[in-house]
């Protein structure tokens, strides 16, 4: 696939996913970590805009030089910006500006990558696609936040067709010999930087289960009293669950002694082969614990997966977000991407039913903090 055309269906599928949006849906931040989808569509555009067109494309004019204010994320070496928590306050720019602002610099994109371009530029613009298909997942997750704390529970879309994700009748766990096995990514095609580093690590003999945890499955363990025994829980944990009152996966409810859960149909009775999802680490680890089993490390996770199917769940790992031996941050703002976030965060692997086309990769190493269950976060066992 040339450039451009990369380039236009990343952008096309970001507006597909907001096509079943009414203007108010684009504008609440519920929580901190959910962004405001108009946030996503400005902030992905912003990307392209700093990093290539601005350094790269000649006489290239800025659209507004206030947007770098809203749209910057995290990145220091750019300046200033709104803090994360305000992004829910900016009833400016509209929807409609930032469908303009797309526009824009969509043109800009076009008339400079019709032109000859040079590596740079061309790893650049291939980051920009990557980073907004990572964002086309936070849309997905956020959008189901936004409206799933919606008291009226709006479906996202009735035409939303998740990839058949039943649990598998013959679960069973897979034994790996202990042994040294080399780890990271390997081959011509992309990879973000965390992933580099191939290396070798030393595994002691394990096994891992064939398929995930399912509701049915974790429904057990809340019935069994799960989130009332401060023995499966990591200290930390037990202060989350007792902070929060926490009794269920997120989007789980329970009304007239029966469970429900939230879905892009809106809300359902809990779909019991389903796999769990929507599970913080600490649930993952508790969850675990009680079954007598543990969760595997990334390390595991990718020696194994070449023996199971996965897709349908990030999977929560025991493993801390390090940096593999060798990793080094590119120069400049790029240099913050993945780097500067390898602390006080467990890695996932996998990808989920909304992880966009091209994501799903033995060697991706996803990451977040260890209270937090927005995404599609599910649990595999091991021993
Ligand atoms: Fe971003």
């Amino acid at each position: 696939m040339n450039m451009i055309d990369r380039y236009k269906n990343v952008r096309q599928r970001t507006e597909m996913i907001c096509e079943p949006l009414q203007t108010e849906d684009y504008v609440v931040q519920p929580v901190i970590d959910v962004s405001p989808p108009k946030w996503h569509l400005g902030h992905t555009t912003w990307f392209f805009e700093t990093f290539i067109l601005m350094p790269h494309a000649h006489a290239y004019e800025v659209y507004d030089p206030d947007y770098n204010y809203v749209f910057n994320s995290y990145y220091e070496t750019v300046g200033k910006r709104v803090i994360r928590t305000d992004r829910g306050n900016l009833s400016r720019p509209t929807v409609h500006d930032i469908y303009r602002y797309r526009a824009y610099v969509d043109e800009a994109m076009f008339s400079l990558l019709s032109m000859e371009i040079n590596q740079e530029i061309r790893d650049l613009v291939i980051l920009g696609c990557n980073h907004e298909e990572q964002h086309q997942e936070l849309l997905y997750t956020d959008i189901k936040y936004i409206l799933g704390h919606n008291p009226l529970f709006p479906a996202y879309d009735v035409h939303y067709h998740p990839p058949i994700s039943e649990k598998e009748d013959s679960a069973t766990f897979i034994g790996i010999d202990e042994g040294i096995y080399e780890i990271g990514f390997q081959g011509d095609g992309f990879c973000f930087d965390n992933e580099l580093g191939r290396h070798k690590v030393y595994l002691n003999s394990f096994e891992i289960c064939s398929d995930l945890v399912s509701n049915a499955e974790y429904l057990g363990f809340i019935e069994d009293g799960g989130y009332q025994d401060f023995r499966y829980w990591h200290a930390e944990g037990w202060d989350w669950v007792k902070a929060n009152n926490i009794k269920a996966p997120l989007y789980w409810h329970l009304v007239d002694d029966e469970w429900y859960h939230y879905t892009y149909h809106g809300l359902e009775t809990l779909h019991f082969n389903e796999p769990v999802r929507h599970v913080s680490y600490f649930e993952a680890y508790a969850y675990a614990s009680w079954k007598g089993f543990r969760l595997p490390t990334e390390f595991e996770w990718e020696v194994a997966a070449s023996q199971f199917t996965w897709g349908k769940n990030w999977e929560w790992t025991e493993s801390a977000y390090l940096p593999y031996p060798g990793f080094a941050r590119a120069p400049g703002a790029i240099g913050e991407y993945n780097g500067k976030f390898m602390v006080n965060q467990k890695v996932l692997r996998g990808a989920s039913e909304v992880t966009s086309p091209g994501h799903s990769r033995i060697s991706y190493r996803n990451f977040f903090q260890t209270n937090l269950r927005w995404q599609f976060t599910g649990i595999r066992l091991a021993k």
